[in-house]
């Protein structure tokens, strides 16, 4: 989603802006700008697309010396992806960035052009400057003025703002979209996210919600929670993949071993919670969105069968509004690649707000939900570039996996030796996720089959069925082809309607898992003409396509190998149509608005 870059010093300031804008550049956007404000001059550029459009678009230009430049690549919510709705927005004299959504910004717009402001773009956000501008000409410095702009908006936002008059400050505002600023000592650096900060600084702060002031070159030891940051630039490459998603799928059986690096002791389950952790436990709540809420609920089938507790998964954006009965003997558990899905992290604050215990199964440290949450475990996943999440959801899949162990251990709901088979089947999984070159092949091949037809039935029963829907998801981002998943059981309560020859059926078929039951319902669909593509250890003459797996000797270890087949099926079938596998249209990798 929207990203925010921000420096001050004496770099060449457009290419520290751009070079921040390509490390945000997984996230998706649509449009970018930047702004610079050098020698009293203040100059902006803003294209629509992909960020080389903004670079030949100021390749002429240069900034010497001092000066503040901010950056953003946008992801439109209000007003389409034009050049115009691009930012920075601009006034007389000055400039602005934002992440996130001014909601009473049609109030604010409408006051303004009764006195005669003029709007340009169709954006919440160009209140903004219009606002500071106004207040500046009645406030008697620069910083009273921008907190009474600030004052004045509701909603959520991480907001930048550089201005002619202030030349050698940024002024920044963060309530809900995340921002931080980093120095080395010589130079500031602002960001929404830590990745374009890495290399650059020693020390970083992550601003809270409510913050609101102004850097200069010298006023970064005034802030609060300063922390030291380390580590080198890590640029990831494809290594001879042809996209980052494909190259993320083939290291799953790499990342799955980090995963579950040391959470292994003895044959049981070590994780890093303090011993008394499910004391006085008796009921959880997952609440994620997108692919982590299919892992979550993929969780409570684990956690159910092995810990014998209630578990309940709710959609975040759902959750937070739904006035949720909130019982204090939960466990409440976020589950997310980024750290910085507003809706999930909103719903965890309602959780800490009502004193539960909470947990966030994360991929990114020091993220905004890490942070929130009481307790935190790491996928440990690594960066994950695609928008299309694959080795974030096994890792999600796998720590949850985990926990459910933990959890049974300390309740005491399977014996040792079930929990000794557990342990082994955790070691298989990572094997199932190894790709098989000839299973690839096939793939390959069987997509030139599945670019028709009016749509896509992925089927699965128990666990099986969150994957089929994670199998649906992903086959819906990246090739834009109608994809539902569904139990098994759920065909005749209505969507068999739509079965016929121009459906297409893809059922996961495991072996050690209720497999006459799918088989049934595989036959339902099958009858009614829908070609049938089944994924499963073995031949089954309901199929009009096999995409076999390895022989596995439990249900979980077919989960993760069915896992590979339906990521792999997904983007075949998006390269044979031509899209943008790594950055499809319209979504963000980190949806940090509600
Ligand atoms: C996955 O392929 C998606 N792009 C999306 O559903 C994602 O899982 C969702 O937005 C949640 O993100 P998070 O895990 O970073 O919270």
């Amino acid at each position: 989603m929207c990203g925010i870059i921000g420096y001050i010093g004496n770099k060449e300031k457009k290419e520290v802006v751009l070079d921040g804008l390509r490390e945000l550049e997984y996230r998706g956007y649509d449009s970018a700008g930047i702004s610079i404000l050098s020698n009293d001059v203040l100059s902006t550029f803003k294209t629509t697309g992909k960020l080389i459009n903004l670079e030949v678009k100021c390749k002429d230009f240069k900034s010497s010396g001092f000066g503040v430049a901010i950056g953003h690549t946008r992801w439109a919510t209000h007003g389409k992806a034009t050049e115009i709705n691009a930012h920075p927005h601009f006034g007389e004299v000055s400039s602005v960035v934002h992440n996130g959504i001014i909601e009473n910004f049609l109030d604010i717009k409408k006051q303004l052009e009764s006195r005669e402001k003029v709007f340009l773009s169709q954006t919440d956000t160009e209140v903004i400057v219009h606002l500071f501008e106004e207040n500046l000409s009645i406030c008697s410095n620069h910083i009273k003025a921008f907190k009474k702009t600030i004052d004045s908006l509701i909603g959520s936002y991480a907001i930048l703002l550089i201005t002619k008059s202030a030349p050698d400050k940024i002024f920044y505002a963060k309530n809900g979209s995340p921002l931080l600023i980093g120095s080395n000592g010589d130079e500031i650096y602002f960001a929404s996210s830590s990745t374009p900060l890495i290399g650059l600084v020693d020390r970083v702060c992550y601003l809270e919600d409510g913050d609101v002031g102004y850097m200069d070159i010298s006023s970064f030891d005034n802030l609060k929670n300063i922390q030291p940051m380390s580590g080198e630039k890590i640029s990831s490459q494809k290594e001879g993949y042809r996209y980052f998603m494909e190259k993320e799928i083939y290291e799953q059986h790499k990342i799955l071993k980090d995963t579950i690096r040391g959470r292994i002791l003895d044959d049981s389950i070590n994780l890093e919670l303090p011993a008394d952790f499910i004391d006085g436990i008796n009921k959880v709540s997952i609440c994620a969105c997108g692919t982590s809420y299919h892992a979550g609920l993929s969780a409570k089938y684990l956690f159910e069968r092995e810990a014998k507790i209630k578990t309940d998964v709710f959609i975040a954006s759902e959750f937070r509004y739904a006035e949720p009965i909130i019982e204090k003997d939960s466990l409440f558990i976020v589950v997310s690649q980024s750290g910085e899905t507003a809706d999930t992290l909103e719903a965890l604050k309602l959780a800490n707000k009502n004193g539960l215990k909470t947990l966030a199964i994360c991929n990114v440290d020091s993220s905004s939900i890490v942070r929130e949450a009481k307790y935190y475990l790491l996928t440990r996943a690594g960066v994950e570039k695609g928008v299309a999440s694959t080795k974030a959801f096994s890792s999600q899949v796998m720590l949850l996996w985990m926990l459910g162990i933990y959890m049974a251990q300390h309740k005491k709901t399977i014996s040792n030796e079930k929990i000794k088979i557990q342990v082994d089947n955790i070691s298989n999984s990572l094997e199932a996720t190894k790709v098989n070159s000839c299973i690839h092949d096939k793939l390959k091949k069987l997509s030139k089959r599945y670019l028709h037809g009016h749509g896509f039935f992925f089927i699965g029963r128990d666990i099986f069925y969150p994957l089929a829907l994670e199998g649906a998801l992903k086959l819906k981002e990246i090739s834009y082809l109608h994809a539902e998943g569904y139990p098994g059981g759920e065909m005749k309560h209505g969507p068999i309607a739509l079965a016929d020859s121009e459906l297409f059926c893809v059922s996961l078929m495991p072996k050690h898992l209720l497999y006459d039951k799918i088989k049934n319902n595989t036959q339902e669909l099958s009858a009614r003409d829908a070609t049938i593509c089944i994924i499963a250890q073995e031949y089954n003459e309901v199929a009009d396509d096999v995409v076999f797996i390895d022989k596995f000797d439990s249900y979980m270890e077919e989960f993760f190998a069915m896992m590979i087949v339906l990521q792999i099926l997904a983007l075949e079938i998006a390269i044979r149509l031509g899209n943008d596998v790594d950055m499809p249209r319209n979504l963000a990798k980190s949806v940090t608005v509600e």
